[in-house]
């Protein structure tokens, strides 16, 4: 039986990977973001995982407006980064898991989960600058990935209940994978933005807490938002909460918080950062007692 870490969320603005690169770390404007990351590497040292699957939104390099699906699912054995215009290098490849991939698909179909399966996926960068962030320095990549790409650009998008559901189903998945493998959950983006249009530079930090705080002990609160609520509550790219909250419903166990911070605004965003640990094991044990 697989075993599931934890959760992971963080924010992915393209300006984070502008400061990696530069090695903007220390600098003013960056630093209380950057600052955030230590204790999650101490954390990661020890959680040590194998594999990360990663709930995050495709903006328009690898599915564009001709044809985007609500939920695909990587099935592919490498996947890469590329350019995307934002001025930022692309990262090296990342390795991918085709078994967990085809044990998710597997799972998700029997769900009625009508995903698209990418034996072929680019990823952008709200996959490589979460992986950046958490294993900076360069060289191989310590873990394999499963992306998991949600529709956050084309209306309508999926439901913060159908996302949970999604990242609930991946969790029962991974509980039942039969593999000695331990299990990262990633979601990226957001929290409160809005890119364009009259409410360009939208924020929401009461919004962003509340959500932060529910998804430790009551994620369910956050499923009963409409989409329309959620779009006037966050911005139109705070729909990327969605990420946030499949991530969460992966964790089958009994969740604490571990580390979080919340800092506005990078480029556009409210950043925020927060690690979550499953104790499926306490549960197990507890149940069995
Ligand atoms: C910004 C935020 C995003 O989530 C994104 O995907 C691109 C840009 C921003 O704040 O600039
Ligand atoms: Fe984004």
């Amino acid at each position: 039986m697989a075993n599931v870490l934890g959760a992971i969320s963080t924010s992915h603005v393209p300006a984070i990977g502008g400061a990696i690169a530069k090695g903007l770390q220390q600098d003013p404007y960056f630093k209380p973001f950057f600052d955030g990351f230590p204790p999650v590497h101490a954390w990661l040292a020890k959680a040590r995982p194998d594999v990360v699957v990663v709930f995050y939104n495709d903006h328009g390099l690898n599915f564009f407006l001709d044809k985007l699906p609500t939920f695909a699912v990587g099935a592919a054995p490498e996947y890469r980064n590329a350019d995307e215009g934002w001025g930022i290098p692309t990262l090296r490849p990342f390795g991918g898991d085709p078994e967990l991939s085809w044990h998710l698909i597997d799972s998700l179909v029997a769900a009625e989960f009508d995903i698209t399966m990418c034996q072929e996926m680019l990823v952008d960068h709200a996959l490589t600058l979460p992986m950046a962030l958490l294993w900076p320095g360069g060289g191989e990549w310590p873990v394999r990935i499963v992306p998991i790409a949600m529709n956050h650009v084309q209306h309508p998008l999926p439901s913060l209940r159908r996302s949970y559901h999604l990242g609930q189903t991946v969790g029962r998945a991974l509980d039942a994978w039969d593999a000695d493998a331990r299990v990262l959950v990633l979601g990226t983006g957001g929290l409160s933005h809005q890119l364009d249009g009259e409410r360009a530079g939208f924020i929401n930090k009461p919004f962003d807490l509340m959500c932060m705080d529910a998804l430790v002990g009551d994620p369910e609160r956050l499923t009963r938002l409409s989409t329309r609520e959620l779009v006037r509550e966050a911005g139109a790219q705070g729909t990327e909460l969605m990420t946030w909250v499949a991530a969460r419903g992966a964790l089958t166990g009994a969740v604490t918080k571990v580390h979080s911070t919340y800092h506005i605004p990078i480029s556009n965003t409210a950043a925020a950062l927060m690690v979550l640990e499953n104790h499926a094991q306490t549960v197990a044990r507890v149940r069995a007692a």
